[in-house]
């Protein structure tokens, strides 16, 4: 076997070699980012500005990733994880970080992300907003029980971690780990047991088994501390102005809907949601004529909805993104503004190329005003963002 080069000159290790690091940065997806011979080598469970020694396990045309081995001169943002299963658990990947970097880290890598697919776009971009928890913030879990161990997946694997608290849990749920295990073990079933604990919206706790591709209760946002700010700052952003129609595409079960239709008593309000049980208890919300919910794909209903100039529209889709279809109908329709909330700045990032690209062909004139990152999921390398577009005047 022998060292490869790639297009750029770049020479690869050799896969199972043992590579000195210096890591720069962290990367979308949790790693650690280093060079070696001009190759981009990804690291999970580094720290910036740390030196390692790192094993190489996959080696790729243009990166190549490497396991840590050994921390050579420790990062000043390293610190010992608040939670002692943080090096196995398959939940959290920043713990070994220090808060404060993890929101710089987040900042830098949306900032970053953005510009890389929008070059020339400018934008106001706000300082992250810190959560109001960093610990016992995750108000829906999904632990798994097996052999009479309870606890979460493994870092890439399906081995269970045995936990008897999980630090970012709110303690109304982990309060109740004694009780699930005992319930678990009367079940008495070989097989793998997929649960979800959450705090329901009437307040007390509830548990119970899910299958492998239910998603449980279905969406709603796991930090409600810092949702309340996420959604203050939405209503905030959408303004004084008048609104002839709201639409809240992915809507979910009404966490921005509801709000939007209290805020704007004149505007018809129209929430897009693919999850039967969501639109079932947002439908229950509704009162009077003024809400209207569709169960429905966003894209399928954007072939038929009418956007008008005087409208407002929020998006907040999954990870994987909205879709070409949906950002070139945005761009056609040129409503009033466009609030898009985001839980992966790669695929919001895209979409506003989408967005971008067809308000080119099509002549419209809308800009991207402003942008801000929300610490929603603090120890993790998972951020939410918010970003405002307007017709430029
Ligand atoms: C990030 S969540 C946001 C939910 C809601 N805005 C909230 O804050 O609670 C995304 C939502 O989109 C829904 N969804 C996923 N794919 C969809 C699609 N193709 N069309 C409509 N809704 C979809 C999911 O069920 C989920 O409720």
């Amino acid at each position: 076997m022998s060292a490869k080069s790639n297009k750029g000159g770049a020479q690869a290790p050799l896969l199972g070699s043992k590579i000195r690091l210096n890591i720069e940065k962290l990367a979308i997806g949790g790693a650690g980012v280093a060079r070696h011979e001009g190759m981009v080598v990804f690291v999970p469970q580094a720290a910036p500005n740390e030196e390692v020694l790192a094993e190489v396990t996959l080696v790729k045309k243009n990166f190549v990733e490497a396991k840590l081995v050994e921390v050579l001169k420790p990062s000043p943002f390293r610190r010992e994880p608040p939670c002692l299963v943080a090096n196995v658990c398959g939940g959290c990947n920043w713990q070994h970080i220090t808060e404060d970097e993890q929101r710089r880290q987040k900042e830098k890598l949306v900032l970053e992300t953005i510009q890389k697919f929008n070059r020339g776009v400018e934008f106001e971009y706000l300082p992250i907003q810190e959560s109001p928890r960093v610990l016992r913030y995750r108000n829906r879990i999904q632990p798994k029980f097996k052999h009479n161990r309870f606890g979460f997946f493994a870092r890439n694997s399906h081995d269970i971690v045995e936990i008897n608290d999980c630090p970012i849990t709110e303690s109304a749920l982990t309060d109740k780990f004694g009780e699930v295990k005992e319930w678990l073990k009367e079940k008495n079933s070989k097989d793998l047991q997929r649960l979800e604990m959450y705090i329901s919206e009437e307040g007390p706790v509830r548990y119970g088994l899910i299958n492998e591709d239910d998603d449980g209760i279905g969406f709603s946002q796991v930090n409600r501390f810092q949702n309340e700010d996420l959604v203050h700052t939405a209503l905030s952003w959408a303004g004084e102005e008048k609104y002839e129609q709201v639409f809240d595409l992915y809507a979910g079960s009404g966490n921005f809907t509801f709000p939007f239709a209290q805020k704007y008593p004149e505007a018809q309000i129209t929430g897009v949601e693919l999850n039967p049980k969501l639109v079932e208890r947002a439908k229950s919300r509704i009162q009077g004529q003024r809400v209207k919910y569709f169960l429905s794909d966003v894209e399928t209903y954007m072939r038929r909805a009418s956007i008008g100039k005087q409208d407002l529209v929020l998006l907040d889709p999954p990870r994987a993104g909205a879709s070409e279809l949906i950002m070139r109908t945005l761009a056609a329709a040129q409503p009033k503004k466009i609030i898009y909330i985001s839980c992966h700045p790669v695929s919001l990032a895209r979409d506003l190329n989408w967005f971008f690209a067809w308000s080119q062909k099509l002549g419209t004139r809308m800009k991207l005003t402003r942008v801000q990152a929300f610490e929603m999921f603090p120890q993790t390398d998972h951020v939410e963002t918010i970003a405002e577009l307007r017709v430029d005047s």
